[in-house]
């Protein structure tokens, strides 16, 4: 069958574009530029890959940003004083503290003293409690920027049977809420597969759209996926490539060269999901800025 890949890189150079033009009317009205920060808290190599796209993306649609940085020492208490400050400052529209957070650290804590009307990865429960009910708040970025990239490419989950596999609070389980809910991008039918699922191929042969999100590299072989699925994934994996000058590469749950032959779409890794993500991030910081401003959307 012939696939077709869901190349996230150019729709999120597309879409940063648009928001960039929305950005330009605004300043042209004599405003100030949305602004994002963002704690980064020791010096994990992923949070930093993560952190440099954040930052790019923002001076790309013209946002102003700035990264705060604390060594991996910071105790909770400090690191909350922080985020009570980045609430209280008038010129930050919205924020995010960078996870995974050290171990001494309850990130739980951290995050439920985020401000909901300035957190905008939709990390605090009262926006996943929201988001739940249909209500309006920010939506957690990756499950965003996975609709959204359907969306774009006329992928229809009304009906449609759907398998996620992996439970994380902030890509599994929020997007099984999101495709099974009343909506635009819902009404499918979901299953949401987890490390104690049973006899998970069986389930994963019915998925008309196929997520991946645990992170493990090639997890789902082509013997688990239906002809024609929609297959996606969230997995960034890196492992040893001793053909590669740095030694390793990035992959994603699924293993690419053979699924995607029975596939009618699927997600690279890397230029699937993960640059979605942080199209989201910037669509909720400018969400965030028009509320504060008291301007329409
Ligand atoms: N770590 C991995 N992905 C994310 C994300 O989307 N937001 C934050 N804050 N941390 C992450």
């Amino acid at each position: 069958m012939s696939y077709k890949v869901l190349d996230g890189k150019a729709l999120s150079t597309t879409i940063k574009q648009e928001i960039k033009e929305q950005v330009d009317e605004i300043k042209a009205k004599n405003l100030r530029a949305p602004h994002l920060s963002a704690i980064l808290v020791g010096n994990n190599p992923a949070s930093e890959a993560y952190m440099g796209n954040k930052v790019k993306s923002c001076n790309i649609v013209g946002y102003t940003s700035d990264l705060i940085r604390r060594d991996e020492t910071i105790t909770q208490e400090e690191l909350i004083s922080l985020v009570h400050e980045l609430n209280d400052n008038n010129s930050v529209d919205g924020f995010i503290v960078q996870l995974p957070l050290p171990d001494h650290i309850d990130a739980d804590a951290v995050l439920l003293a985020i401000d909901p009307e300035k957190d905008v990865d939709g990390f605090h429960p009262y926006n996943f409690g929201c988001m739940a009910q249909g209500l309006e708040c920010f939506l957690p970025a990756t499950p965003h920027g996975i609709l959204i990239m359907m969306e774009r490419y006329g992928i229809e989950t009304s009906g449609k049977n759907v398998v996620i596999i992996g439970r994380s609070n902030i890509v599994g389980t929020p997007l099984s809420i999101l495709l099974s809910r009343k909506s635009k991008m819902g009404n499918a039918t979901v299953t949401l597969a987890h490390s104690r699922t049973k006899n998970l191929s069986a389930l994963t042969l019915q998925a008309d759209i196929l997520i991946s999100a645990l992170g493990k590299p090639f997890f789902v072989t082509a013997d688990m996926v239906k002809e024609g699925a929609v297959v996606i994934d969230v997995g960034i994996n890196r492992i040893d490539d001793l053909t590669r000058r740095s030694g390793s590469r990035l992959v994603g749950d699924i293993d690419f060269e053979k699924v995607a032959p029975k596939s009618s779409f699927i997600t690279p890794v890397p230029g699937g999901v993960g640059p979605m993500t942080v199209v989201t991030l910037m669509l909720n910081t400018l969400k965030a800025y028009r509320k504060k401003m008291k301007l329409k959307d």
